[in-house]
């Protein structure tokens, strides 16, 4: 089983999870782990559980100033992390 993740991970793209955004509500005080490897199973995969220690990936830490709805990025491909930014529309 674990020879097949390996060949099914491209080590240079990371996985998509979903080809949508995940909705969350952030909390200000806390500093959230999003995974940018897109392994993870920590919360469906929207942060980090260590997953991309195989990986050249690393999470992406953030913090918000107050509590806020936003929009993580679950394709993993958006270039404004963690946020989506609509890239998941045209993988
Ligand atoms: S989920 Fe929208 S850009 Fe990744």
């Amino acid at each position: 089983m674990y020879i097949y993740v390996l060949k099914q991970f491209n080590m240079n793209k990371p996985n998509i999870v979903d080809r949508k955004p995940f909705l969350f509500e952030a909390e200000p005080g806390i500093n959230y782990a999003w995974c940018s490897c897109g392994l993870s199973k920590k919360e469906n995969g929207a942060f980090c559980d260590g997953s991309h220690k195989t990986t050249d990936f690393k999470p992406h830490f953030f913090t918000v100033e107050e509590k806020k709805k936003i929009a993580l990025c679950m394709c993993k491909h958006t270039g404004n992390p963690p946020f989506c930014d609509g890239t998941h529309a045209g993988l």
